[in-house]
């Protein structure tokens, strides 16, 4: 039984950043997203009763240690719900620079779960997709879905997924300042911020309330509005992640620069906000139709110092899908 599924990353306006339940993935708070048309990752799934072990080849490496036993527990959710003990071989290709900040663990988390659910014989739909996803890394829930998602926190398993929020079509520009694997992971970084930062707690009552505005902004599709608290939500984020100690700081003066480098473009009419993830890439938030405009005036923007080849343009993608289906 051989599926192959193709997944893309997506990148929130409003950030999830903590968990109530680690075991299951429940999150403090919503979060809402676009999931991108770029940096696709491919992930096949063979299941393979004659395997003694799972054999997991990640972008032509054979993988060990902690991403490997990660993929096996995660397989291991999938095989208890589909009654099996037959083991798997796994094979992923991903263009995105793993753990960067760009998501790489959303499209794959994505992929793994419609490739695997389907090799495993499961029908599942897509809510039941994302919450399976939702196991293997939180934001990967938001992956399943095309384009605009809203992932609700829930209460359980069964109330935490996500599901398609209607709004403007959106577009983004990811400007890549440092494509190496960040050096403390958002795992780890979750639970230091829950543990050591004051503003832990400010964070998540924030993270709410902007939810329910964004909630707002999309149903009015307001961009104004929606950029506004991107940018916001994503620096409140940071502040909670800065406050832990010993210190997270996962924004570089660079980063910082291309905060800037927004303003700079809507003083000159172009609307344009910033955001970003656990890493040091900026990601551009505007209308899907000036995508193009937005990477020409950071390309142009020499206190950006963004050369035009680590600007990414990108449009609202579709969710996770099969491309191979077992027989
Ligand atoms: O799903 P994880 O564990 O990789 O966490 C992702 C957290 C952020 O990317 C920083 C925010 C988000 O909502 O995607």
């Amino acid at each position: 039984m051989t599926s192959t599924a193709v997944a893309h990353p997506n990148i929130a306006l409003v950030k999830y950043w903590g968990k109530r339940d680690d075991a299951l993935i429940l999150p403090d708070t919503g979060s809402l997203s676009l999931t991108l048309d770029v940096f696709p990752t491919t992930t096949r799934v063979t299941v393979d009763p004659a395997l003694a072990a799972d054999e997991i080849v990640f972008d032509g490496a054979v993988a060990t240690g902690s991403p490997a036993a990660r993929i096996t527990a995660f397989l291991d959710l999938v095989r208890a719900q589909a009654g099996t003990a037959a083991r798997a071989r796994v094979e992923t290709r991903n263009s995105v620079p793993t753990g960067a900040g760009l998501a790489s663990s959303a499209s794959g988390f994505a992929a793994l779960a419609v490739a695997a659910a389907d090799a495993y014989g499961l029908d599942l739909g897509e809510r039941d997709l994302s919450r399976l996803a939702r196991r293997g890394s939180g934001s990967a829930c938001r992956s399943i879905i095309g384009g605009t998602a809203i992932w609700h926190a829930g209460t359980d398993d069964a109330t935490s997924y996500a599901e398609h929020i209607a709004g403007p079509d959106l577009g983004m520009v990811i400007a890549v300042v440092d494509a190496a694997a960040k050096a403390v992971s958002s795992r780890e970084a979750m639970r230091r911020t829950r543990d050591t930062s004051p503003y832990a707690d400010a964070w998540v009552q924030a993270a709410e309330a902007d939810l329910a505005l964004m909630q707002r902004a999309f149903a009015a599709c307001d961009l104004t509005a929606i950029g506004e608290l991107t940018e916001s939500n994503a620096l409140r984020m940071h502040a909670a992640i800065m406050g832990c100690r010993p210190p997270i700081r996962y924004l570089a003066p660079q980063s910082i620069g291309l905060f800037d480098a927004a303003a700079r473009l809507r003083a000159a009419g172009l609307e344009a906000y910033a955001t970003a993830d656990a890493g040091p890439n900026v990601v551009f938030v505007c209308r899907a139709a000036d995508v193009g405009a937005v990477r020409d005036a950071l390309t142009v923007d020499d206190a950006a110092g963004m050369p035009a080849d680590r600007l990414i343009a990108a449009q609202a993608g579709p969710g996770a899908h099969l491309v191979e289906a077992a027989a």
